[in-house]
């Protein structure tokens, strides 16, 4: 194996996604090739992104699947099909059931818009994140990523980045500098690393 393929899962604008593309073309992610964007509803940017750099796109809609275990036996189909080696979760917001997850251990990667274990856990995406660092006062948040377990949040963290709260920081603001200034420098740094840490476990083998 001389790259490790790679599964987006994406549920919105698809930034971090486009981190990880342009990570790609500028040759800053070499372990590892974006060969898959899974979505987990139709219409997203984030698979509009994928499709303009030629990367397969497809959606499992969370509606047609009230049961979290029938999303995850379909979601293992795709990347058995596809023969994925690492799923990043990059803005994807449905649950993976615990079967799911303990399929791929240290194979799942996630980016949190926090400082784990500050305002994380269940309930705590977007913009939410945001309204409870500011309601709480903190001066320093930033972003985590961290291998995915069934503890919402709670896998083993892997790289963390500090961003200062400015004064008059509203959600939104403190959003868009966590997401430019934090999570598209981490999460290629993280894919690189787990890609190049795959790859020599493959050639060990
Ligand atoms: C953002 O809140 C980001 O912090 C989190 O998911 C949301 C959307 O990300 N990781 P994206 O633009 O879809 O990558």
């Amino acid at each position: 194996m001389n790259k490790a393929a790679i599964a987006v899962l994406v549920s919105g604008g698809g930034t971090n996604l486009q981190a990880l593309l342009d990570a790609q073309t500028s040759g800053a992610l070499t372990s590892g090739e974006i060969r898959l964007v899974v979505s987990d509803r139709a219409g997203v940017y984030a698979l509009q992104r994928a499709k303009r750099h030629g990367v397969a796109g497809e959606i499992l809609p969370k509606e047609n699947y009230p049961d979290a275990h029938l999303f995850g036996q379909d979601l293992a189909r795709l990347l058995e099909q596809y023969q994925i080696d690492l799923i990043v979760l990059a803005g994807f917001l449905s649950i993976l059931d615990e079967c799911f997850v303990q399929k791929y251990p240290h194979r799942i990667l996630n980016i949190h818009p926090s400082l784990i274990p500050a305002f994380c856990g269940k309930g705590y995406y977007g913009l939410k994140v945001h309204e409870e660092a500011l309601k709480r006062g903190v001066k320093i948040s930033g972003a985590t990523v961290h291998y995915v377990n069934d503890i919402p949040d709670g896998g083993e963290i892997l790289l963390q980045k500090a961003v200062s709260v400015q004064p008059g920081d509203t959600p939104a603001s403190l959003q868009k500098r966590i997401m430019e200034e934090a999570e598209w420098v981490l999460l290629p740094q993280a894919v690189e690393m787990v890609s190049a840490k795959i790859i020599k476990r493959e050639e060990g083998k």
